[in-house]
């Protein structure tokens, strides 16, 4: 038997839990480097399950067909987080589980989360769980408001969360969450949000990205920047933070550290996310090794890449909203050269889906903004010319 310890080498077969555009990019990644990818989830003809060797249609709950996905490949990681405990339990009794069935446990549920985050001395949102009016009505008088109430679980870009203006609404905006446990969190009325990215290997060797500027529309994140404009204490203080997580979670892949930035200059973090991170899709074009490559390093137990971004980079999210009028003008946004466009494969656009998204880089962060900007407004930007053409013929 070969030990752990030791590195799942190109030609062996990695397993992805989850089949988004995450893992999409990961297969994207471990293809390129010779390896097979096997992906899993209850759907079909997914965005992983498109670009993988194999796609394994199945419910998360089902133990058998688990197992059996699990004997045809030799390491398993996720793209998704909400597995649950006794599935990634069934894995673990066959391969590596990486990240840890500990990890995934903690970082999928807000409370233990934040509890696990505050005990290990971090810096985390003022927050509060909330399983009972009682306790409601204390964390609510504590933390003051407005205040955001989150539910525990299944929360994902801004879905599961209420904001509190007046302490009078806190037990409607539960009713609205179904009163399921929850987490309440001060409102932070942050200077900026940021992220940071990091890798840990099987060896705790840790590699780290830059510190990522990121702005929201309507909870979804719309804008990614790297370099982020901040003093270098601030990223150094983001840096320690990541490490000292990556550490106290015993972390063997990748992690990604949402934080807010504070008007008095202080991080306070967010959220985890133990596996890549829409803030890092930058890192795809703009960086030596992407962030999905690292985690196919992390998980392998091959030594990690450089981190190093070449250009200065800027993402913008393409949202299923920029389908209303018909089919985007990918010709346009290609005639930007330095721009990237990715897409999913989704077959069906939603607003608020995240369908695909744009990369600019250049010679400064403005001027990436600029471009990634003007390529996603070319998008849906119908020419004068061709306006004048229609109107002609009607
Ligand atoms: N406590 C808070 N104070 C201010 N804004 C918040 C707070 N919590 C969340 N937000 C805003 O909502 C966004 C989504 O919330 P987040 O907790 O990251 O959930 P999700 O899992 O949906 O990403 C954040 O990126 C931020 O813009
Ligand atoms: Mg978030």
């Amino acid at each position: 038997m070969t030990s752990a310890r030791a590195p799942i080498l190109p030609g062996a077969t990695v397993g992805v839990l989850g089949t988004g555009q995450l893992g999409r990019m990961f297969a994207i990644a471990a293809r390129r480097m010779g390896y097979r990818v096997h992906a899993y989830s209850p759907d079909r003809d997914t965005p992983t399950g498109q670009v993988a060797d194999k796609e394994q249609t199945a419910a998360y709950e089902d133990l058998d067909a688990l197992r059996e996905f699990a004997r045809d490949i030799q390491v398993v990681t996720f793209e998704f987080e909400n597995v649950p405990a006794a599935s990634v339990a069934a894995i673990a009794d066959l391969i590596p589980v990486r990240p840890s069935g500990f990890v995934l446990h903690t970082a999928q549920h807000r409370a233990r989360e934040k509890t696990f985050l505050a005990k290990a001395g971090l810096p985390v949102t003022p927050f509060a769980l909330i399983d009972s009016e009682t306790e409601l009505h204390a964390a609510v008088a504590r933390l003051g408001c407005p205040a955001v109430l989150k539910t525990a679980s299944f929360g994902y870009d801004g879905k599961g969360q209420v904001k509190i203006a007046r302490s009078e609404d806190a037990l409607a905006a539960w009713a609205t969450l179904g009163r399921q446990p929850c987490v309440l969190e001060a409102f932070i009325d942050f200077d900026r949000e940021v992220s940071i990215i990091a890798a840990r290997g099987v060896d705790g060797a840790i590699a780290h990205y830059g510190l990522i500027e990121n702005s929201h529309r309507h909870h979804i994140l719309d804008i990614s920047i790297s370099p982020a404009d901040v003093p270098p204490s601030l990223e150094r203080e983001a840096v320690r933070i990541a490490h000292a997580t990556l550490e106290a979670l015993d972390v063997v892949g990748l992690l990604c550290v949402e934080m807010f930035l504070t008007r008095d200059g202080r991080l306070l973090i967010n959220e985890l996310a133990p596996r890549p991170h829409n803030s890092g899709h930058l890192t795809f074009d703009a960086c030596v090794t992407s962030q999905f490559e690292q985690q196919l390093r992390a998980v392998c137990g091959l030594p990690l890449g450089s981190t190093e971004q070449l250009r200065p980079a800027a993402m913008a999210n393409l949202l299923g909203d920029l389908w209303s009028n018909g089919e985007p003008r990918w010709v346009d946004a290609c005639a930007f050269p330095d721009v990237k466009l990715h897409l999913y494969g989704k077959t069906s656009a939603r607003p608020g889906r995240k369908m695909g998204h744009l990369t600019a880089m250049a010679d400064t962060r403005e001027e990436a903004i600029r471009q990634v900007l003007a390529a996603r407004g070319a998008l849906t930007t119908v020419p004068q010319e061709e306006r004048r053409d229609a109107y002609q013929q009607r």
